[in-house]
């Protein structure tokens, strides 16, 4: 009686004041929806961004269960996505070793180094083409970043930073790929702008491989991230060198360079100040950028040494919806228009191409390769291997999972050794069944899959299709 009373006076919610009670119990459904949807209504195939069948083998994988399906399909073969067209006669790998190395060495890393084309001083031969992608300190709690540093240090693949700065979670010992964002945590000055003084102080005696300057993230194109107060812990403001408890944004744009001309300038002295390959990230929007970018790198006097292209179906820990739903393209759709701008210039090999936007599942990687990636980057089915479930509560700091908040309550769920554990046998289980994948369409090394190899059933078209991921 008390709380529909209380409920009548109040003047915030309208539905309250005249359906006391009543309007309470739609608030309560409304908030339990998600959750009656994921474990009761929805199907196995239905929800995003990874529906339960996904999930289910994500954590099969983390767990060293047994990820096969019984019984047969569980998709409509003839649903118009894209088919992986299989070899009749399907390679055993075996021709690709001379007995110096291992077989597994071999298959296991990309066919292409790090800054060779453009002989940086640390030339970077990454031993696998399945790697971590930057998801920030900050955005996800210290332990989640040490489960996936030591799962990236015993799988034996980077780590990339994320925007976040180096924190002493990411110091496990896996190699790292220091990400550069427009708000320069980790190497800027008190002004905000970056500094290659703390640059090189916080990348000096650790194990930083390559330099990655973020342009944009699939997720949300065009605007900066932005770190609430409340949320800017001292650990937090000691990694990004800003105030601690006072909200941390990063703006849309570099101060640093402001076209395609003053970036290469950019990473050519980012490189030879540092001897490190230096790449960016990007989501794919307007294609003139592109087009300016390879036809910047004819000559070869100044470069990139690796793009990676996020695809608009990319994860972030807050992002308005507007902007991940409808900016930049997907990566399926985005990745040969930017890949066919070096090719079409005879540039593709001088550059080392990774791909990430749900690739953290087989059948989606391999589409990836076939378009051209020689490496991907994962995200999000890294964090559910580690336990994530998909609550959807990123943004919040109030992740029920402990892995996207700062809550010492909540963090304490994570065990990073055990976290980091799943991690690994989740990321050999991609790895091994990629390899099956590629076998099956008759070639020895992900790295030689052709857009021949994937049909897109919506358009019938192979060879230099467009193929969609779902
Ligand atoms: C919690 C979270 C934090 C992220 N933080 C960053 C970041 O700091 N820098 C960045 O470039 N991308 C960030 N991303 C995007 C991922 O690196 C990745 O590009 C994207 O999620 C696509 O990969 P996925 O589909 O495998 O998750 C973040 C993603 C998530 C889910
Ligand atoms: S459990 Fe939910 S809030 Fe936590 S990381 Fe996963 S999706 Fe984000």
């Amino acid at each position: 009686m008390l709380v529909a009373l209380i409920d009548v006076k109040q003047k915030s919610q309208p539905i309250l004041r005249v359906f006391p009670l009543v309007g309470r119990a739609r608030f309560l459904l409304s908030r339990l929806g998600p959750k009656l949807r994921q474990y009761v209504v929805a199907n196995d195939n239905e929800e995003r961004p990874y529906s339960r069948i996904d999930r289910d083998w994500v954590d099969a994988s983390a767990q060293g269960d047994n990820t096969q399906i019984a019984f047969g399909s569980r998709t409509d073969p003839h649903n118009g996505g894209p088919t992986i067209l299989h070899s009749t006669f399907a390679s055993t790998g075996q021709g690709l070793t001379d007995d110096s190395e291992s077989l597994e060495t071999i298959r296991d890393r990309p066919l292409k180094a790090l800054g060779t084309a453009r002989q940086r001083r640390h030339i970077y031969q990454p031993a696998s083409w399945v790697n971590i992608s930057g998801m920030s300190f900050g955005s996800l709690s210290g332990p989640a970043v040490q489960g996936l540093n030591l799962g990236a240090k015993e799988f034996g693949c980077f780590q990339n930073t994320g925007e976040g700065g180096l924190s002493v979670h990411h110091q496990q010992g896996a190699d790292l790929v220091f990400q550069i964002g427009t708000g320069y945590f980790g190497c800027r000055d008190v002004d905000g702008d970056f500094s290659l003084e703390a640059l090189k102080e916080t990348i000096a005696n650790h194990p930083v491989r390559a330099l990655e300057i973020k342009l944009s993230q699939g997720a949300k194109p065009g605007i900066g991230g932005f770190l609430p107060g409340a949320k800017v812990s001292h650990e937090i403001s000691k990694a990004r060198g800003v105030p601690a408890g006072v909200d941390c944004a990063s703006p849309a744009r570099h101060k640093a360079f402001h076209d395609v001309d003053t970036m290469l300038d950019w990473v050519e002295y980012l490189a030879a100040e540092t001897g490190l390959p230096v790449g960016i990230k990007s989501a794919v929007g307007e294609q003139s950028f592109w087009s300016d970018l390879a036809s910047a790198m004819e000559g070869n006097s100044r470069g990139v040494d690796f793009i990676c292209i996020d695809g608009a179906e990319g994860g972030t820990g807050a992002a308005p919806p507007s902007f991940a739903n409808s900016v930049g393209l997907s990566f399926a759709r985005g990745f040969p228009l930017v890949y066919s701008e070096f090719q079409k210039r005879g540039l593709q090999d001088q550059v080392a191409f990774i791909g990430s936007g749900k690739l953290g599942l087989p059948q989606n990687a391999i589409q990836a390769f076939a378009s051209g990636v020689d490496m991907v980057n994962i995200g999000r089915t890294a964090l559910i291997a580690m336990g994530c479930i998909q609550a959807l509560k990123c943004h919040t700091g109030d992740c029920p999972t402990g892995i996207a908040a700062q809550k010492g309550w909540l963090i304490r769920g994570i065990d990073p050794e055990a976290a980091g554990q799943r991690v690994e046998l989740y990321l050999g289980s991609l790895r091994r069944e990629i390899h099956l994948l590629t076998e099956a369409c008759g070639v020895e090394h992900a790295g030689f899959l052709e857009p021949r190899h994937i049909l897109d059933l919506a358009t019938d078209h192979v060879a230099g299709g467009i193929p969609r991921f779902h």
